[in-house]
């Protein structure tokens, strides 16, 4: 049996590498997870064959982990920055004189994502960190396991032990659509694709990491054993153990070779996958780049080229102001039109009130607009000098465009918010398109602009309506035809079959998403619960945060809401969690009765014992005959030892604990 795991574990391998580096896959998706779900099956069966590095362990896990943070054998060092040719002419010289002899240089693309860490010992990946301040970082090894493209064991011939360095990417393709999503969902967008790898490194469940599909470029490699002197055959030899190593790298022996190189990729990097900001230039010898060393921040042996961001000047002819789902006011600037990297901007967005003060912004300003990483150009500065006649200064609105509400601003919070959530026209139109949206009660017939026909003839005030509306009614609308009324009524009857944690989604209360929605939904269990749950109460939940208990607190709290709830219960949608779901999620440890002792490295003391009671069990203070088991960490005290050996109960670490708890 151990052999056949093994086997398909390589062969799953293999197919991944074939996929991920490659992009030439060799078995279709569905053979795949075929094979996949085979192998999670035969692992399952037979735990005593475990391996963290199997492909199975790459779908992440919804246990949060909290980060621990780990030393850099060798700081994590960044790069001087150099931004014309002249620049990099100076870095050649110096490197001629320090050097004085003939020299390589390594061109290679600069990857503009979040820098990575990974320890192999003996061809496995055992640890991966990020940079975090160059002398210390996060260990988000179960994060980086789901990244495909990176090899979890290697192939070939490999150094016993080696450190290699590499950047997380998001491909421009996954952070539109993951945008696209956010902005259906009224959450903050990410600014870049850098900010999002960034961002999603950082989760705390790797499943959702896994669902993000990050990637992975290497370029630097550190250890005893590395096969060559020559940095560009250490990169060859790591990509035959299987790491992605760019195409887009360059032996250069001139500077005019370099030259080439940056031109081409200056205007070639559009075409990429991944976003680039510019180019790394590397001394190829290490024995070389051993003699050059380091500055204080820096290698004397590297340096990088950044590519200009395109930049343009224009005159601000307005400010206006969007409402959206939440009520948050954000306003956008209304330009002449200008060419910017090939496409013609008449907008930009201003973020919020503070960023709008700190430019000064006046009306009729000849402002610069700028298009880096990010997809909506922004308004870096103004050119004061260009000012004649200075107009209105830009003073952010009070009241909201849309209901004339007085806006608010919550502490700590840079938006401004229109507060008339149940009459503010975008907010309710916003509400319903979320409530109906494919995440959310997957309502097919009803998008934006149905909604909003069906505002205007006031069919729908309220996410409740769209259950009352009535056939004949539909079809007396001039735009609607028979077929999209009955497909519409018939979305809304399915609708009622989807599981109460994605109608506590759809509800739309603020900061409430879709993982939230889930969790609030299994700690409380149905809507009465929820809707009686305290401030205290909230916020003992895993993830629930002094913000959203608040949010929670006050959706309920607001008569409206209720009514509209009450409405929802009578048209017939899920309030409670399905027994299905209950007997699956949280009884793991039902009736069981559960001592802690010592410490623990994974989680605090008190997020076991809830852990405990969340899945049914009991947290007890002494060790008895009556003792289901002790979750045991490092030095557990004397007594309750003896006890327990004694008793005969059962210790587990806290992996084996939580490898019970999980779904
Ligand atoms: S070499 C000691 N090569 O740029 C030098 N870095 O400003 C190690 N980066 O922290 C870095 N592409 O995150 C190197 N081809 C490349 C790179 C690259 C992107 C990032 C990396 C580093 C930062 C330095």
């Amino acid at each position: 049996m151990k052999s056949q795991i093994e086997n398909l574990r390589r062969e799953l391998e293999q197919h991944n590498y074939d996929y991920y580096v490659k992009s030439a896959p060799t078995i279709t998706d569905f053979e795949f997870d075929t094979k996949l779900k085979q192998l999670q099956e035969l692992e399952a069966q037979h735990p005593e064959f475990f391996d963290p590095n199997s492909p199975t362990q790459r779908v992440g896990s919804d246990i949060a982990s909290g980060f621990e943070q780990v030393a850099h054998v060798h700081p994590m060092l960044s790069l001087g920055n150099t931004y014309s040719l002249g620049e990099v002419q100076d870095f050649y010289e110096r490197v001629r004189k320090g050097l004085n002899e003939d020299f390589e240089l390594v061109c290679e693309l600069k990857y503009d994502g979040t820098s990575i860490s990974l320890t192999y010992e003996d061809g496995l990946l055992v640890r991966a960190v990020t940079r975090g301040d160059g002398e210390k970082g996060d260990d988000v090894t179960a994060n980086v396991k789901t990244i495909r493209s990176i090899p979890l064991r290697l192939k070939g011939n490999y150094p016993a032990s080696f450190e290699i360095r590499g950047e997380i990417l998001m491909p421009w393709a996954v952070f539109d659509e993951l945008n696209r999503e956010r902005e259906e969902q009224e959450e903050q967008l990410f600014a870049n694709p850098r900010n999002a790898a960034s961002g999603t490194l950082k989760l705390q469940n790797s499943s959702v990491v896994a669902s993000r599909k990050l990637d992975a470029y290497f370029y630097y490699m550190l250890g005893e054993n590395l096969p060559s002197d020559l940095h560009s055959e250490n990169l060859k030899a790591a990509h035959s153990w299987g790491f992605k190593i760019s195409d887009a790298t360059k032996v250069c022996k001139t500077l005019a070779e370099v030259a080439d190189f940056i031109n081409y990729w200056d205007v070639e990097r559009k075409n990429l996958p991944v976003a680039t900001d510019g180019i790394v230039l590397k001394v190829n010898s290490l024995g070389q780049q051993k003699n050059l060393g380091y500055t204080a921040k820096s290698p004397r042996w590297a340096i990088a080229y950044k590519f200009q961001a395109e930049k343009a000047v224009t005159r601000l002819n307005s400010v206006s102001y969007q409402v959206g789902r939440t009520g948050a006011v954000t306003p956008v600037a209304n330009l002449d039109p200008v060419q910017l990297s090939g496409t013609t901007v008449k907008r930009a967005s201003l973020h919020n009130a503070d960023i709008i003060a700190a430019l000064d912004l006046h009306i009729a300003d000849m402002v610069f607009v700028e298009k880096g990483g990010e997809i909506i150009p922004k308004i870096t500065a103004v050119d004061k000098e260009a000012r004649f006649l200075i107009g209105d200064k830009v003073q952010f609105i009070k009241n909201c465009p849309e209901c004339g509400a007085a806006l608010v601003r919550f502490d700590g919070e840079a938006a401004h918010y229109c507060p008339n959530e149940n009459a503010c026209p975008p907010q309710i139109k916003g509400k319903m398109e979320h409530f109906v949206s494919r995440k959310a009660m997957n309502i097919d017939g009803l998008g934006a602009e149905t909604i909003n026909l069906l505002y205007q003839n006031e069919l729908l005030r309220n996410i409740a309506d769209i259950y009352a509306l009535k056939i004949p009614d539909l079809i007396r609308l001039e735009r609607l035809g028979t077929k999209s009324a009955y497909n519409i009524q018939a979305g809304c009857e399915k609708s009622k079959e989807i599981p109460f944690e994605r109608v506590v989604f759809a509800l739309g209360i603020r900061f409430v998403g879709e993982t939230i929605a889930k969790k609030l939904a299994f700690a409380f269990k149905n809507i009465e619960a929820l809707e009686n749950a305290t401030f205290d109460e909230l916020i003992t939940v895993d993830e629930i945060g002094e913000r959203i208990a608040q949010s929670v607190v006050a959706y309920f709290a607001d008569s409206q809401n209720i009514e509209t709830l009450e409405r929802l219960k009578t048209f017939g949608l899920q309030m409670s969690l399905s027994e299905e779901k209950l007997q699956a999620h949280g009884n793991a440890l039902s009736g069981l009765s559960i001592v802690i002792s010592g410490t623990f490295s994974q989680h605090s003391r008190d997020e076991y014992k809830t852990m405990i009671e969340r899945n049914g069990g009991k947290n007890v203070g002494s060790v008895s005959a009556k003792t289901s088991f002790i979750l045991a960490g490092e030095n557990m005290g004397p007594e309750k030892l003896k006890k327990a050996e004694k008793l005969g109960v059962k210790l587990l670490t806290e992996t084996e604990f939580l490898t019970m708890i999980m779904d």
